[in-house]
């Protein structure tokens, strides 16, 4: 089975022998608007059962009595003032798994009209969300016995049309690409060096059609990249630096120049911090510090497949950081990509350092947008929590795009300071930059580090993602999140709309 559900915005025929499942708001009848004739009676009925009420997760079912759908049922959502994309993402993600317990295969949905569910941006978000639901990362696992039964999904939304059919299509794409992100960044670090990574990403190119160069270390050497050299020193598994570049859609005559857009990601496939160890406590969480990367890696997946009219161009920077006997050390000084050199005080942060000579060779191409992805700071995780990102720019029309971009993909953002005082602080004693600052605001002097190797490009971004890139701890459902992808997307075609 695939791992992904197939999510279609339903016709008028309904699938044979699946489950037409009802969302309904507490307190509220049920909205069957996009119902077929013949269910309309049969839902209201179950509305009037003693005791429905339409609380989250509450749940009546009844036989059709016909042969093509076999069971109609309802299922609380709560109510609706109290309902918000993570809540609505959560209760697609249940119903897609109580339709599988129960054997369904295919499952007819229909949820009601509400601003998180309708237009083209509620079609996607349901869809995506519900595509993914069922994912698991079992590459490693004997397979389960009983596969899951569920492998698709048709919508009913009220008053969806060609244009929502359109959205929930390409949506099917952005789920694909996070998929690819998860996967990725699920891999575990013994497996996903470096070199596998790029290894990857060459092989994505060549059945996307992209662009590829994949920098080894002695084109590291030639470049002057002492960042990347320096951060994957210790490691027996050597560093590389990633480039892939998309040229725009196939057929796509634009009398305007295409936006060209830089997106950047960090790849550090393990970060142990290196001579500035971490302690072992949740150490295994930092396979995961190649989010960035795979994060970009799976939008290269999405924007080829969807043939965006863009030049994008992803670098993508990826360095084991290990303590060894080739580690560079506390105090060591490394000169960038662009010329700065920077003296590191502390070998955990590393993001940095890597992220230093991407930008850097990003930047010289001098793209209209720079916009990089990163799990760089344990203090933006202190300030927002695991549900959003940190979102830093000195541009105020950048910040805009993104802002509204996230916020109509279901994925939070919150804007940050890159104020000059953070920039100050970083002021070297013995080198140009030192690579920490004081104990306080540590994701923004992070952020202010990156501001230095963007060269003139004025519209650049930093996403710190340490939070929402993966759900760590013991949980059950812990894993990559693949964070990034919707929200990326929805923005570069802003980009093209404009
Ligand atoms: N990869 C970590 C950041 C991180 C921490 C991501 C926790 C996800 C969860 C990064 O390389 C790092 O170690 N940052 C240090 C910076 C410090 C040494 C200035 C940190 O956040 O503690
Ligand atoms: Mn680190
Ligand atoms: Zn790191």
């Amino acid at each position: 089975m695939d791992r992904i559900l197939d999510v279609t915005l339903a016709t008028s025929e309904l699938p044979r022998g699946g489950l037409l499942l009802v969302g309904v708001c507490e307190g509220e009848a049920p909205d069957i608007t996009a119902l077929p004739e013949w269910a309309a009676p049969l839902v209201q009925s179950l509305a009037e059962r003693p005791g429905w009420k339409g609380r989250e997760g509450q749940w009546a079912e009844a036989d059709s009595g016909r042969e093509d759908v076999a069971h109609v049922a309802l299922r609380g959502l709560g109510k609706r003032d109290a309902l918000h994309v993570r809540k609505l993402a959560k209760w697609l993600s249940e119903t897609a798994s109580v339709a599988s317990l129960h054997g369904v295969g295919t499952l007819a949905l229909a949820l009601p009209a509400h601003e998180l569910t309708t237009g083209e941006s509620g079609a996607a978000y349901a869809a995506r969300n519900l595509a993914l639901s069922r994912y698991r990362y079992d590459e490693y696992q004997a397979r389960p016995e009983e596969p899951d039964s569920l492998v698709s999904v048709h919508l009913l939304l009220a008053g969806a049309g060609e244009a929502e059919a359109r959205a929930v299509a390409d949506a099917m794409e952005v789920a694909r690409g996070a998929m690819t992100t998860r996967d990725l960044a699920n891999a575990p670090p013994n497996v996903a060096t470096p070199e596998w990574m790029a290894e990857h990403a060459s092989r994505m190119a060549e059945e996307l059609g992209l662009e590829v160069e994949v920098l080894v270390t002695e084109d590291l050497e030639r470049l002057g990249m002492g960042g990347i050299l320096a951060v994957g020193g210790g490691s027996k598994n050597p560093p590389r630096l990633v480039r892939l570049g998309w040229r725009g859609g196939a057929g796509s005559s634009e009398p305007t120049p295409m936006p060209r857009v830089a997106l950047v990601g960090k790849g550090v496939t393990f970060d142990t911090g290196g001579i500035s160890i971490k302690p072992a406590k949740d150490m295994d969480e930092m396979k995961w510090d190649k989010s960035g990367a795979c994060t970009v890696l799976g939008l290269m997946q999405a924007i080829a497949r969807l043939k965006l009219p863009l030049h994008v161009d992803a670098y993508l920077p990826l360095a084991e950081n290990m303590p060894g006997g080739g580690s560079y050390r506390p105090g060591d000084i490394v000169r960038a990509h662009n010329g700065k050199t920077i003296e590191v005080l502390n070998t955990d942060a590393e993001g940095r350092i890597i992220l230093a000579d991407a930008l850097s060779w990003a930047a010289e191409s001098k793209p209209d947008y720079i916009v990089e992805y990163s799990t760089l700071t344990g203090a933006c995780v202190v300030a927002l929590g695991s549900t959003g990102a940190g979102l830093y720019t000195p541009s105020d029309e950048l910040a805009t795009g993104l802002l509204r971009a996230a916020d109509e993909a279901g994925e939070r953002l919150w804007r940050m300071p890159l104020w000059p005082e953070f920039k100050e602080a970083l002021k070297g004693s013995h080198a140009d930059l030192r690579n920490v600052a004081g104990r306080w605001g540590g994701a923004n002097t992070a952020a202010a580090f990156l501001s230095h190797f963007v060269g003139d490009v004025q519209r650049w971004a930093h996403l710190d993602i340490a939070g929402p890139a993966y759900i760590g701890g013991e949980e059950g459902d812990r894993g990559a999140t693949g964070f990034g992808v919707a929200l990326t997307i929805q923005w570069l075609r802003s980009l093209q709309a404009s």
